[in-house]
């Protein structure tokens, strides 16, 4: 059994290696009843900030997981800043005996610090990576990635950025322009009901946004924008082994 939660689909091509049929969090996370039993769980998410997506966080608080082998695999873009010992803590507090957290370098979709187009020439080696955690996982190996004292630095250093901006500044990274035509596309691929369309444009509500920047990948006018710069505006990405079908039926909410 495993879960997962992806914006530009780089954690969907992982967890589709780890099981053919992985589940939604965007979508799971609504059932009535969050209590799992499996011989293995895993969990596969993208990593915010050296974080878990809050709703990630949300669904590891509100779970109960049974199994004998609990693990986690967090794909990021550039600097993991010690997400997998971060996130062991967060498994603590929510009294998750975990096994297993490793972390996968893939392409960073973060706009504005990177230009998808450089990022995608970039070789990652994700398949020497990828046979390294499914021999670990196959082998039940306990571990928790290895985290530095600079990773750590880094995380603080962030830490001390961030908490100069508002506190909701966040809920307001996405702009929509008026490039927009109304095609819902973004709609379909945001996991967490962030956009409606309204008379015909594209409108974003502010509160449970993920910023994962998945309508702002997946708009065709690029009209859904960052308010922090971008690298490069005419850049746009989706892991190329995941189709935009699969990223809609991911993160569709439908009659969430
Ligand atoms: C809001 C946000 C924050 C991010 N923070 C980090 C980060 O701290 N370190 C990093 O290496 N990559 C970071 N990234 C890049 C993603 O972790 C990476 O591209 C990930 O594989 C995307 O997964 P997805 O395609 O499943 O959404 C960030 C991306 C976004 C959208």
């Amino acid at each position: 059994m495993v879960f997962y939660f992806t914006g530009t689909g780089n954690s969907l091509y992982i967890a589709k290696q780890l099981e053919s049929n992985p589940l939604s969090i965007p979508q799971v996370i609504h059932q009535s009843e969050l209590e799992f039993s499996a011989d293995k769980i895993g969990v596969v998410a993208p990593i915010y900030g050296h974080e878990v997506p809050n709703m990630v966080k949300d669904f590891l608080k509100r779970t109960s997981f049974h199994t004998d082998y609990f693990y986690i695999i967090l794909t990021y873009g550039n600097r993991h800043g010690g997400a997998a010992e971060l996130t062991k803590q967060l498994c603590d507090e929510c009294g998750i005996t975990v096994s297993y957290i490793n972390v996968v370098l893939l392409v960073d979709n973060w706009l504005p610090s990177f230009d998808m187009e450089e990022q995608q020439k970039i070789d990652k080696n994700v398949d020497g990576q990828m046979s390294v955690i499914l021999h670990d996982l196959n082998a039940r190996k306990k571990m928790i990635s290895e985290v530095t004292e600079t990773d750590r630095a880094a995380h603080r250093q962030f830490l001390q950025f961030t908490s100069q901006a508002p506190a909701d500044s966040w809920q307001h990274l996405i702009q929509i322009t008026d490039r927009c035509i109304g095609c819902g596309l973004c709609e379909k691929v945001c996991p967490s009901a962030s956009i409606h369309i309204e008379n015909g444009k594209a409108v974003h509500i502010p509160g449970n946004c993920q910023t994962c920047l998945a309508c702002a990948h997946v708009c065709p006018q690029k009209a859904i924008t960052t308010s922090i710069p971008e690298k490069n505006p005419n850049a746009r990405y989706r892991n190329r082994n995941i189709s935009l079908n699969e990223l809609i039926m991911a993160n569709e909410q439908r009659g969430n």
